[in-house]
């Protein structure tokens, strides 16, 4: 009987040590390393931009273009051409100039041209690629145009086309375009955010 019963300090004392335990294994997990999680969760947000509309519509795999937020292949039969730009007579900018023309509902901005095949965000049946395609497609600098994390920063922060995403104008339809899933700011924070957390991307 007495070999069964566990002395009140000793009870106290487990139970001191389980509550301890739990505190500490809690902690534990909390400190293990906060950062690649939040860093998986800016760049969900971050992927969530780069793959709306306004964005792909530019970063296609295919040869031309798309437009709306259907991605619908680019009308009269536009074509990639081999720097992006169009081809001989059917340039982007014979019709995309520097602002957009919301009277004819073209849109615009500095150098407007296709993003090169190494930084589609989509498969060849205009799918968009998944969140750790994408991420690996961008943090690849053999692919990205060479960008470290800083300069990924400063293009998403300062870049007339992606700004552009935030300004789109008027479709031909007369409608104004849908803009992207975050303003502008959170964009910024949410890739400054991933960027700081050492670029992680989802396996
Ligand atoms: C013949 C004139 C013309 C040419 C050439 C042209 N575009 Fe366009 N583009 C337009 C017009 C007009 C629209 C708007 C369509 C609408 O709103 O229905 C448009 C829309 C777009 C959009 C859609 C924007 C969005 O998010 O909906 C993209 C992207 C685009 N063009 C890229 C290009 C690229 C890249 C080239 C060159 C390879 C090009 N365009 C060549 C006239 C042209
Ligand atoms: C009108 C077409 C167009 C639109 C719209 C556009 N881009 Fe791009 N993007 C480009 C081109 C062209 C390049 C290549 C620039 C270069 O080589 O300097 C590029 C390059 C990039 C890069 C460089 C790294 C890489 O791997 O892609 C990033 C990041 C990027 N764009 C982000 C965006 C985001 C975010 C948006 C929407 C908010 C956007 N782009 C909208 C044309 C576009």
């Amino acid at each position: 009987m007495s070999s069964n019963r566990v002395s009140a300090p000793i009870l106290a004392a487990l139970i001191f040590l389980c509550t301890a335990g739990a505190v500490v294994s809690a902690s534990l997990g909390k400190y293990e390393d906060p950062r690649p999680v939040d860093g998986i969760a800016a760049w969900q947000q971050v992927y969530s931009v780069l793959v709306s509309p306004r964005c792909i519509n530019c970063h296609t795999a295919s040869n031309y273009p798309e437009q709306g937020d259907n991605r619908a292949r680019h009308f009269a039969n536009v074509v990639r051409g081999p720097a992006g730009t169009g081809v001989a007579g059917f340039r982007c900018v014979t019709c995309h100039q520097k602002e957009n023309a919301d009277s004819t509902g073209v849109p615009g901005g500095k150098n407007w041209h296709l993003a090169p095949l190494s930084m589609k965000w989509q498969d060849t049946n205009d799918q968009p690629l998944s969140s750790a395609e994408v991420c690996r497609a961008i943090t690849d600098r053999a692919r990205n145009g060479g960008l470290n994390g800083a300069a990924l920063l400063k293009h998403h922060t300062e870049e007339p086309l992606v700004l552009w995403a935030w300004s789109p104008g008027r479709g031909v339809d007369g409608a104004m375009r849908t803009l992207p899933p975050l303003n502008h700011d959170e964009f910024v924070a949410a890739t400054k955010q991933w960027v700081d957390a050492g670029m992680p991307c989802p396996k």
